[in-house]
């Protein structure tokens, strides 16, 4: 299935030859089961063109969309996107207003597209802090694409590694235990039955985590790429992927 599925790709005729040349590359037996991405540089990105940062956020929706497509077609099982950190609400209000704008407006616009794609929505962080509007789209298209069997494409919304881990502990003593292990306590992370990542890409150059997925993160194999994030198309994620084949993963071993 992994196997044809590249074969398809590179059927796609409209794909320039230098994105094929690449998807020719990756070998479709070892790719990342789950890829997590820190979706950076937006502002960055609109600052250089004298922009607004909105424009920025608005841009990276693209970005989204391509990549979410990408990652279901080549039969990667899950994709976790961090879209707004616990540490965000302290950007002024009317970022923060504009990004949830835009959360609650893509989910609307993809709801379709999604369910075409066979996409599973999930959330992790503490979304039920989300403005109304947002929240209500989130419950509606984690609902409504609940049955899917694609790609389980997870938002990290007011989202903080920290937070997930202090929940945690919490949910477990709230069930009556007195002590953790790795194992108990990775059942009570959001995360709960996902892989963890084994590939994490952070767009826009920062070599930094900013409180993302602390626990899972482990052993990812961290691929950092100055393109900001409205920029990051097919051939990025190839090359991230690319990248990530050539890895020796050891795990502490030899
Ligand atoms: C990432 O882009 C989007 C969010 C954090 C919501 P930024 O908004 O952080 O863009 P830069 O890093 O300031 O360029
Ligand atoms: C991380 O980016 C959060 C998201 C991409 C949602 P930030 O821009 O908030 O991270 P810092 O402040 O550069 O560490
Ligand atoms: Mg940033």
């Amino acid at each position: 299935m992994r196997a044809s599925a590249v074969a398809t790709l590179l059927t796609m005729r409209s794909a320039p030859s230098a994105e094929q040349d690449l998807l020719q590359q990756i070998n479709a037996d070892k790719l990342p089961k789950h890829i997590a991405i820190i979706m950076d540089g937006n502002g960055r990105w609109a600052k250089q063109r004298h922009l607004p940062r909105v424009f920025g956020h608005r841009a990276g929706i693209s970005s989204v969309r391509e990549v979410v497509r990408a990652c279901g077609q080549l039969g990667v099982k899950v994709l976790t996107l961090y879209a707004f950190s616990a540490e965000n609400w302290s950007r002024p209000g009317a970022e923060v207003a504009a990004l949830m704008r835009l959360l609650e407006d893509y989910l609307q616009r993809e709801l379709p597209d999604l369910q075409k794609n066979h996409v599973q929505l999930r959330a992790i962080g503490r979304w039920d802090a989300l403005p109304s509007g947002a929240r209500r789209q989130l419950e509606r298209v984690i609902e409504a694409t609940s049955k899917n069997r694609g790609l389980i494409l997870t938002l990290a919304l007011n989202y903080g590694g920290r937070q997930e881990i202090v929940d945690a502990c919490n949910r477990a003593l709230k069930s009556g235990a007195r002590q953790v292990n790795e194992e108990s306590l990775s059942r009570c992370l959001n995360t709960h039955g996902l892989p963890d990542p084994d590939l994490l890409i952070r767009t826009s150059g920062e070599m930094r985590i900013s409180n993302f997925l602390l626990w899972q993160l482990a052993y990812t194999e961290i691929y950092v790429t100055d393109t900001p994030w409205p920029e990051f198309r097919r051939p990025h994620l190839y090359r991230a992927l690319l990248d990530f084949q050539r890895r020796e993963r050891r795990f502490g071993g030899l």
